[in-house]
């Protein structure tokens, strides 16, 4: 295993089993992987910036080189103050690509040290978004399929006040 350590940000609201995916396999390539909660200034959540984190160190518990934090501002910033210079994404489909790309070649326009590193998503995640999860929970749906097992209850109990 390398000893890069990679930075994976993500509005991860909630965390899937397509996030979890990505997490893992990059945990096996890489020393350290940083899981970050952004606090995205153009998107609502539906679980708080807390919730969202506490579930993500629950759901990553038996990874012992994944560190779980958030942030607010720009993503490069964040990296520079964590001595981090990879950034993680992972592609669902040719969909994501498009914004995916724009991104990192904004992202390396701010700081040209940062590189971004694409992992193709498992095929059978290809569908998955958090949007779709809450949906589905939403309705009362069964998401053991789609998230962590260790928070469903948490995602359930969201819906089950509202
Ligand atoms: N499996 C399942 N779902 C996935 C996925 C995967 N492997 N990869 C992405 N997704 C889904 C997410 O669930 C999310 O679904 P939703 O829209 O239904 O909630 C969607 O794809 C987008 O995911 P996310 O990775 O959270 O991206 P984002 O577009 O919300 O935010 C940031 C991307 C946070 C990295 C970006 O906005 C950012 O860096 N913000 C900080 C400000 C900044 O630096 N901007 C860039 C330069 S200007």
């Amino acid at each position: 295993m390398n000893k890069t350590r990679v930075l994976y940000p993500g509005s991860f609201d909630p965390i899937t089993n397509g996030h979890m995916d990505i997490i893992e396999r990059s945990s096996k390539i890489f020393g350290e992987v940083n899981v970050a909660v952004v606090k995205n200034i153009n998107k609502n959540s539906t679980f708080t910036l807390q919730e969202r984190v506490e579930m993500i160190e629950k759901a990553c518990k038996h990874l012992d080189n994944v560190k779980i934090q958030y942030f607010e501002g720009l993503t490069v910033d964040f990296a520079k103050s964590i001595g981090c210079s990879t950034i993680i994404r992972g592609l669902r489909a040719v969909s994501d690509f498009e914004s995916e790309m724009q991104m990192s070649l904004a992202n390396k326009k701010l700081d040209n040290n940062i590189e971004t590193i694409f992992l193709v998503a498992d095929e059978k995640y290809a569908f998955l978004s958090s949007s779709i999860v809450r949906e589905m929970a939403s309705y009362g749906a069964d998401i053991s399929e789609f998230v962590p097992e260790v928070i469903i209850d948490e995602i359930k109990a969201k819906y089950s006040n509202k």
